[in-house]
């Protein structure tokens, strides 16, 4: 693994690893702090579109294991308009240690990688965001002990987090089943990588249109905003679209009792989710949000260490 750009090009092992590196690293700075693996060594942390999970958790992360990270936001890199996506990569991988980039189009964040003499991350891109997928497995194996043989339920956008979800829940044997409004499913090159992986760890990957039938038997409800970054002109129209498939007691009465809910955030309180789920006693949004940075340190010793 020499990039981590999304989780069809990880091995279902390197992943594994990933998740049982990040649980010790947790653990380790729990106890005290952890060992200075990336002492000298600085992240670059190139970002298009806003962000506060991303952008702290991986400053914090670095910090923590003794390196330092540089941000760059929109208005200073002005990536592919001030100068050429490669050329950024060129220059910026002599100064840094490794790119972490949140972009638009998942093709920049690709050509970083392919351009750049260090490891890239993507931080989110339109099409995925791994780091938010791994540090969500975290979180379940966290809450269950286990992930094989769950089952996960999507309700809403088959966007970039659902589409990381899904391979996730592919490499790590979690049946998937994804609920979208007509015209919002997952993009289909993305679900055949998903259905590849699945088929080939022995597990299931399933689209609806019905929420209900989606959360049935479900041990984690997963969703996400309805209008991702770059998507506000669609608000007025994606919210009557996804009026039905908003996560609230009712849908929830057709999963499993037990079952746990994540949202990746920021959310749209009353829209995708309502502030009772969201601060119930079985909703894990905001331990997600702090498994960013155990997950993501994992990924950063695994590259730059
Ligand atoms: N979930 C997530 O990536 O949050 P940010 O957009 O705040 O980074
Ligand atoms: N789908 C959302 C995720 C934000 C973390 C977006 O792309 O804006």
């Amino acid at each position: 693994m020499r990039h981590f750009l999304d989780l069809a090009s990880c091995s279902t092992d390197e992943l594994h690893e990933l998740i049982n590196l990040a649980l010790r690293l947790k653990s380790e700075w729990r106890d005290g702090g952890n060992e200075p693996l990336l002492r000298g060594k600085t992240l670059g942390m190139i970002f298009q579109k806003p962000s506060l999970r991303t952008r702290v958790s991986f400053e914090m992360g670095m910090r923590h294991l003794g390196g330092d990270a540089l941000m760059l936001g929109p208005q200073e890199i002005g990536l592919g308009v001030r100068e050429s996506v490669p050329d950024v990569a060129r220059v910026l991988s002599r100064y840094v240690q490794g790119i972490m980039a949140r972009v638009y189009d998942h093709k920049d964040v690709a050509a970083l990688a392919e351009h750049s003499r260090v490891p890239v991350i993507n931080g989110l891109s339109d099409d995925y965001h791994p780091c938010q997928a791994l540090a969500d497995i975290l979180t379940i194996r966290e809450s269950f002990g286990r992930l094989e043989g769950l089952k996960l339920a999507f309700v809403g956008d088959g966007n970039n987090v659902a589409a990381s979800v899904a391979l996730a829940c592919a490499h790590f044997g979690i049946s998937f089943s994804i609920a979208t409004p007509e015209g919002y499913e997952m993009k289909a090159p993305i679900r055949k990588q998903a259905l590849e992986i699945a088929d080939r760890n022995g597990n299931s990957i399933d689209m609806q249109t019905r929420p209900q039938l989606a959360v049935a038997e479900a041990d984690v409800v997963y969703t996400d905003t309805w209008v991702s970054m770059g998507q506000e002109a669609e608000a007025a129209e994606r919210a009557d679209e996804f009026g039905a498939f908003q996560v609230n007691a009712g849908l929830l009465e057709h999963a499993k009792q037990t079952a746990i809910i994540m949202h990746c955030l920021p959310a749209h309180r009353g829209d995708e989710i309502t502030d009772e789920v969201m601060d119930g006693a079985r909703s894990r949004i905001f331990q997600q949000a702090e498994n960013r940075m155990h997950a993501q340190k994992a990924i950063l010793a695994r590259l730059l260490a």
